[in-house]
């Protein structure tokens, strides 16, 4: 089927309490190990993609890939620019054939944030597809956390018009020092005041009971991208010291790690769902 918008899955699956998975994939092997684990778990899924690929042609070829999987299969499956840094970002992506986009405003004071994301909004919407963006803040490793409040989370919501909100309610992005323990009480007071599907950045390391409790409060969208993108790296490592000096095309390295990617990936679909 041709590809979807955060719209076609997202709002249902806040009303029935479950969670899609968001990847942020970086190659064909990633995206075709991803793809085949959301067809095995017969599940919607989320394409991620960051926004530094829309730096030269990968995006695109992503984009390509994707549309052409999505359309020989049954599941729905929505291709969206993760952490979108411009404006201009946005409509380079919805050009290329996103069908959803983030804005990440989320380091600009709260007004200023309101602002560009009433902007994005628009011009998302405008192109028929899905914009979400985030309020207080999911550092990248050490970085700070800022968690977000319900009354900011209803107040921006109101005055933007975005169609899924990313919520800092403990995580970050990447690895953590130790297992983090979601604010829960925060997140369930947020999903309480605002309506649309909530998205919890930084999935890798999550406990599998925090992220079901999280989901109860209104987390929608779960995105994961260290932790596979991880098992990827240490996998081809593995068989190249396995292989020795001996030549080997680069697909059979791949291949054997691929199966991996898809197996943690349907195990994050079922804690999910
Ligand atoms: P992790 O890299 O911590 O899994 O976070 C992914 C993410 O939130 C991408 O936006």
């Amino acid at each position: 089927m041709p590809l979807i918008t955060f719209n076609d899955i997202l709002p249902q699956a806040r009303r029935d309490k479950r969670a899609v998975a968001a990847f942020n994939v970086a190659n064909l092997e990633t995206l075709l190990s991803v793809f085949k684990a959301a067809e095995a778990e017969k599940s919607p899924v989320i394409i991620q993609v960051y926004q530094r690929l829309f730096k030269d042609e990968r995006a695109g070829l992503i984009a390509a890939m994707t549309r052409s999987l999505a359309a020989e299969s049954g599941i729905p499956v929505a291709l969206h620019l993760d952490h979108g840094e411009s404006l201009e970002q946005l409509r380079k992506a919805i050009g290329i054939g996103y069908t959803s986009v983030m804005i990440d405003g989320s380091k600009l004071p709260f007004a200023e944030n309101i602002a560009l994301t009433a902007e994005a909004a628009k011009i998302a919407h405008k192109a028929g597809v899905t914009l979400e963006a985030e309020i207080g803040h999911v550092p990248f490793g050490d970085g700070e956390i800022e968690l977000s409040t319900a009354a900011e989370a209803a107040e921006f919501v109101e005055k933007t018009g975005a169609d899924a909100l990313a919520i800092s309610i403990g995580t970050i992005h990447g690895f953590y020092k130790k297992a983090p323990v979601l604010d829960i009480a925060r997140a369930r007071e947020i999903g309480g005041r605002v309506a649309i599907p909530l998205v919890l950045h930084g999935g890798t390391g999550v406990p599998d009971e925090q992220l079901r409790l999280a989901i109860g409060c209104g987390i929608t969208k779960v995105n994961i991208a260290t932790e596979l993108q991880s098992t990827f790296l240490k996998g081809v490592a593995a068989e190249i010291a396995a292989n020795g000096d001996t030549f080997k095309p680069v697909d059979l390295y791949f291949k054997p790690v691929e199966e991996k990617i898809k197996e943690y990936a349907r195990a994050k679909i079922k804690i999910l769902r």
